[in-house]
């Protein structure tokens, strides 16, 4: 059975493999790196489109270039997959995301991120170079040299590792006016860490059915949306006490500034718990807010930042609440965010989304004193 599935497997893939833009589904990935498959299945990496995700459609239904008439340009970073990814970024080119073309839903899919082979570096942003060599794919290097069903490429493997892979899409994206509308730390190390190290942490399980590796890189690609737990480890709250006051301190030991998204809202609550009674503090809020003459707007209008308290990459913020803490408080702090700014949410009809609406929850912690 396992033998006949497979042949299938190789007989379409012999078909669907021949061109720069023609990745093998990532469906079909699945029968022997399953783990993995059902870990990407539920990231934002396999969820990017219009049609998957609520967030990303709505700012999208608002774009100037949405029209019949028009083209998807968004596909470059959010269905990279599509077979019409040329036309989806070339100007005068009609091609807008169809929800009924497989190749438009695969979004950010296995085929298409293990075959990037390098970056081209842009001031807009930068673009992926996709190998052309059908069903080969870079890996770790850590087995090798082939699977029964693909090639695995044995040298060129390093921009996996390294996070490289990771800023053909992530590094910045600049609008006509030449504003980085959202732009990740490119330098993209530090201490050793980088993106792949931080978002693809080693877990438990093997890396394909056929053999029996103990460990694998998640592929849950932990971030705002989805299983941010996996990374509170490098952001550090601590408190300190003085006489009249106190001082929490959020220490961001990432490579980037804590939210990177525009839309994105991040909020500090504070509390003294005394004697059984909550007293609640004046929040924090962290934001990265973009517009035009003092008013924020759509990432494609903005052209200043006119407001920026988001904490930046490794910084440590120090924020003072004039409270005298007695013996016998404690203090609750609950670092967290919205994943879009509750004052856009109108604008952009998502009163009624919940992955909009939530109050994320990063980090809970408590201090006795
Ligand atoms: C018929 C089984 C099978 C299918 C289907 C399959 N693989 Fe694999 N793959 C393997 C095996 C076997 C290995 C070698 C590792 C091992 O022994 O577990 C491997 C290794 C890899 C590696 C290299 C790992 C490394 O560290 O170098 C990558 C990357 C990879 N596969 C990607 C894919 C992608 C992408 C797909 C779908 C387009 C896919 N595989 C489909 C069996 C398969
Ligand atoms: C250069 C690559 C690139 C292009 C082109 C691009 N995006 Fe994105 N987009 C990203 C990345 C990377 C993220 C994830 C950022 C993050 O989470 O901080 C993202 C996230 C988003 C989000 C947040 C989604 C969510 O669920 O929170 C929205 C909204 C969005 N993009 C809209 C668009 C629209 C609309 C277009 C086209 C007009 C577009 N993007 C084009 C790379 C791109
Ligand atoms: C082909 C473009 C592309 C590549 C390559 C890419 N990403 Fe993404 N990534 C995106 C887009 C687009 C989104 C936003 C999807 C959305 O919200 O709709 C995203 C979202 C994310 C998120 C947010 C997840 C969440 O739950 O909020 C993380 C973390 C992430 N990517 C990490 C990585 C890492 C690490 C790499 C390299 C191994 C990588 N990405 C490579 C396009 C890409
Ligand atoms: C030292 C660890 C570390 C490194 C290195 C790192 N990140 Fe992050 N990343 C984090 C933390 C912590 C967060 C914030 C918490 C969260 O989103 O769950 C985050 C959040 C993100 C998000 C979601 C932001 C948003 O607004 O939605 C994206 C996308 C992302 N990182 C991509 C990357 C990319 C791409 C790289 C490499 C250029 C990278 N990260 C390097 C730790 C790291
Ligand atoms: C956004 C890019 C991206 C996507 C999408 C992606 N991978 Fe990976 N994958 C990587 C990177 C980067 C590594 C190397 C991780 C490391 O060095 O720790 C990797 C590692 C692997 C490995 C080696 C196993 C290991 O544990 O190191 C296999 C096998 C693999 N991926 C298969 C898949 C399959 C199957 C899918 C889809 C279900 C997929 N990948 C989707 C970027 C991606």
């Amino acid at each position: 059975m396992k033998t006949l599935s497979m042949l299938f497997v190789l007989a379409i893939s012999l078909f669907s493999n021949d061109g720069v833009h023609d990745f093998t589904p990532s469906s079909e990935c699945k029968e022997c790196h399953t783990q993995i498959y059902s870990e990407f299945y539920g990231s934002m990496h396999a969820n990017a489109t219009p049609s998957q995700d609520s967030i990303h459609k709505a700012v999208w239904d608002k774009h100037p270039a949405n029209t019949k008439n028009s083209r998807y340009q968004c596909g470059k970073c959010h269905t990279p997959a599509a077979n019409n990814l040329d036309k989806m970024l070339t100007k005068g080119e009609k091609a807008m995301p169809d929800a009924k073309n497989a190749t438009h839903q695969e979004a950010i899919s296995c085929a298409y991120c293990h075959r990037i082979e390098g970056i081209k570096k842009h001031p807009k942003s930068n673009t992926n170079i996709i190998n052309k060599i059908p069903n080969s794919y870079y890996g770790t290097s850590k087995i090798g040299p082939d699977s029964p069903y693909h090639k695995i490429m044995t040298e060129g493997n390093e921009h996996m590792q390294n996070g490289n892979v990771c800023i053909g899409c992530h590094s910045h994206k600049m609008n006509k006016n030449k504003l980085n509308v959202c732009s990740t730390n490119i330098a993209n190390e530090m201490d050793g860490a980088n993106c792949v190290s931080c978002h693809m942490p080693e877990v438990k399980g093997s890396m394909s059915s056929i053999s029996d590796t103990r460990t694998h890189s998640f592929h849950g690609f932990p971030g705002t949306h989805y299983n941010s737990d996996m990374l509170t480890k490098y952001v550090d709250i601590s408190i300190l006490k003085n006489i009249n006051n106190f001082i929490v301190n959020i220490d961001n030991r990432s490579s980037h500034a804590l939210l990177l998204h525009p839309l994105r809202v991040g909020i500090l609550k504070i509390s003294v718990n005394r004697a059984h009674e909550t007293i609640k503090l004046e929040k924090e809020v962290f934001v990265r807010v973009i517009g035009k003459d003092g008013k924020p707007t759509m990432p494609w209008i903005a052209d200043t930042i006119i407001k920026d308290t988001m904490i930046k990459a490794n910084e440590k913020r120090a924020i003072k609440r004039d409270f005298k803490i007695l013996k016998g408080d404690r203090v609750d702090v609950v670092l967290g965010w919205f994943l879009v700014n509750p004052k856009a949410l109108k604008k952009l009809g998502l009163q009624k989304e919940k992955a909009a609406t939530k109050f994320h929850i990063f980090k809970k912690q408590s201090f006795t004193f």
